[in-house]
């Protein structure tokens, strides 16, 4: 089951994360992330009956553009907050994509589902598991064999364990979610203190990722970083996507 605390965070969130990750998502948000999901979601497009998850769906950007996408995919959003699911709900009521999203309230981080889905995808929601390195594994058993893992996140609170890195990301704009408007009165300290304790706070990613995702047996399709300057010019990583195959 899903933490409370985390779970009670997303819930205050939910609202103001919809308005500025689908509602009212800045367009060239929206296209690029469009594009990110072309590659994964285009040799898709004729096979039938495809299975999509999308693991810790929020309001859900990634399941009504792949459902968008392809009319042959039928995707799971799974999250463990239920506003964040009401939210998703509202949207794929409204564009008439409801009828291929099933809501599933549930725990990224036990998914129990094995050889079921063409396509796993996740964006932000690793670094905020208690048990990170276990939840990957569950999504990639939780593929077919020949399906393909998105997971797209970042070094989001690493501010809080390396000088460098806090350095060079107080020196970049915030993103339009943490806008104090769409923030609301949620308490961002509540998340950065339980983030000094979660597990990949202290990790580098992607490294960490592809390690865990190299041991079992995944061949890492694509990668790609964005960074921003340390002050000494060094680049650090602050946001990435990967995408993974299971061969076998
Ligand atoms: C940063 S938001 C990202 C939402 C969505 N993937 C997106 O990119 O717009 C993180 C999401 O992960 C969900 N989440 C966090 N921990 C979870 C858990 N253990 N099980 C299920 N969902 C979880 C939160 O409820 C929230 O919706």
């Amino acid at each position: 089951m899903t933490e409370e605390l985390i779970r009670n965070y997303w819930n205050a969130r939910a609202r103001g994360y919809a308005i500025a990750t689908v509602n009212d998502a800045d367009p060239e948000d929206t296209r690029r992330w469009r594009g990110v999901l072309e590659d994964v979601l285009a040799p898709l497009e004729d096979k039938a009956d495809v299975r999509i998850l999308d693991v810790g769906c929020g309001p859900g950007l990634f399941s009504l553009l792949a459902a968008e996408r392809l009319p042959n995919a039928r995707v799971t959003a799974l999250d463990g907050s239920p506003a964040m699911l009401e939210e998703l709900k509202a949207s794929a009521e409204a564009r008439g994509l409801l009828e291929r999203i099933t809501l599933v309230e549930g725990d990224a981080g036990t998914i129990d589902e094995e050889g079921v889905y063409d396509l796993v995808m996740s964006r932000n929601v690793l670094w905020n598991l208690p048990d990170a390195e276990e939840a990957l594994k569950g999504w990639w058993r939780a593929l077919k064999t020949g399906g393909t893992l998105l997971t797209a996140d970042g070094n989001h609170y690493r501010y809080l364990i390396d000088a460098t890195h806090a350095a060079a990301v107080a020196a970049k704009p915030a993103p339009k979610s943490h806008d104090p408007k769409i923030f609301g009165n949620v308490d961002p300290a509540v998340m950065a203190e339980r983030a000094k304790t979660l597990p990949l706070t202290r990790e580098l990613r992607p490294d960490w990722d592809v390690r865990i995702l190299e041991g079992v047996g995944a061949s890492i399709a694509s990668l790609s970083t964005s960074t921003t300057p340390a002050p000494d010019g060094s680049p650090v990583v602050t946001d990435f996507t990967l995408i993974a195959k299971k061969t076998a």
